[in-house]
């Protein structure tokens, strides 16, 4: 059954156009610009591909798109599904499995995310180096999940070292103060209480968010390299906590932006 929505969904694509893009990337919330770089050969609205897991109100604009940038052709999710949505796990790693059934050979993810790490500031980017899964659940659970890749998936190396060194010399060379650290990812919606922040301190948490580590953990499954960048949107200090602002969270997403741009693009070139 998911062999078969997956080969509908490939076929589907490849039928509209879609040829074998080389990289796939993911894009976070406020962080939908990159899509204005590339050049555009294909733009389809999830709801028109099948399988693809059904858009909430939040999720009517998301869309596949495929195109060039920097000499690649990307396949590009602007948008993508969480488990505070109500999605399942394994809709929330469809687009992974789909892009990597069109044949992608790297994939770069990008998210919005709290800085724990109290010397991170916001507006910084974070290179995700390790993960914490803190969801309680594994996108791997399911009967089956065999047929699709490794089913004890190991972590590694969940986040490319080649990529990682790569995005640093980029950094360095571009003058972007890049951050490193751990990721955790929670369920959200809600955010951290303070003694939840604590907690993630004592854990050696960097910054801490509601997305990307399903999609790695299915990255890995399928042998798909992948790097991630956090761009940090808002500092979680548990002893002077103020009420969250998602519309300030979304600016200071849309303000370091350009900086996660750059390094995707300057990846790019080197892939
Ligand atoms: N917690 C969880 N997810 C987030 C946060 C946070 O503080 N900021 C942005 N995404």
């Amino acid at each position: 059954m998911k062999r078969e929505q997956l080969e509908e969904t490939k076929a589907y694509l490849f039928k509209n156009g879609v040829k074998k893009p080389e990289i796939g990337i993911v894009l976070g919330t406020g962080l939908g610009k990159l899509v204005n770089e590339i050049t555009i050969e294909k733009e389809i609205p999830y709801v028109e591909i099948p399988h693809f897991p059904k858009a909430t109100v939040e999720f009517h604009s998301g869309k596949l798109i495929y195109g060039t940038l920097s000499g690649k052709k990307v396949i590009v999710m602007s948008g993508r599904f969480h488990l505070y949505e109500g999605y399942s796990l394994w809709e929330i790693t469809y687009g992974i499995r789909t892009m990597h059934e069109l044949g992608i050979d790297n994939l770069l993810i990008s998210n919005a995310a709290g800085a724990v790490n109290l010397n991170y500031k916001k507006g910084d980017l974070m290179l995700i180096e390790d993960h914490l899964n803190l969801q309680g659940a594994s996108p791997l659970a399911f009967k089956g999940v065999g047929e699709f890749g490794d089913v004890f998936a190991d972590m590694l190396e969940p986040y490319s070292k080649t990529m990682n060194n790569k995005l640093k010399l980029i950094a360095n060379k571009k003058e972007i103060n890049l951050r490193e650290g751990v990721y955790a990812s929670v369920i959200g919606p809600q955010l951290e209480t303070r003694a939840e922040y604590r907690m993630l301190q004592i854990l050696k948490v960097d910054a801490v968010g509601m997305s990307t580590v399903p999609e790695v953990i299915v990255a890995k499954h399928l042998k798909l390299p992948c790097a991630a960048i956090s761009v940090l949107t808002d500092e979680c200090d548990p002893e002077n906590l103020k009420p969250v602002d998602i519309p300030e969270i979304i600016e200071v997403a849309g303000k370091a932006e350009p900086k996660m741009i750059t390094l995707f693009k300057e990846l790019l070139k080197e892939l």
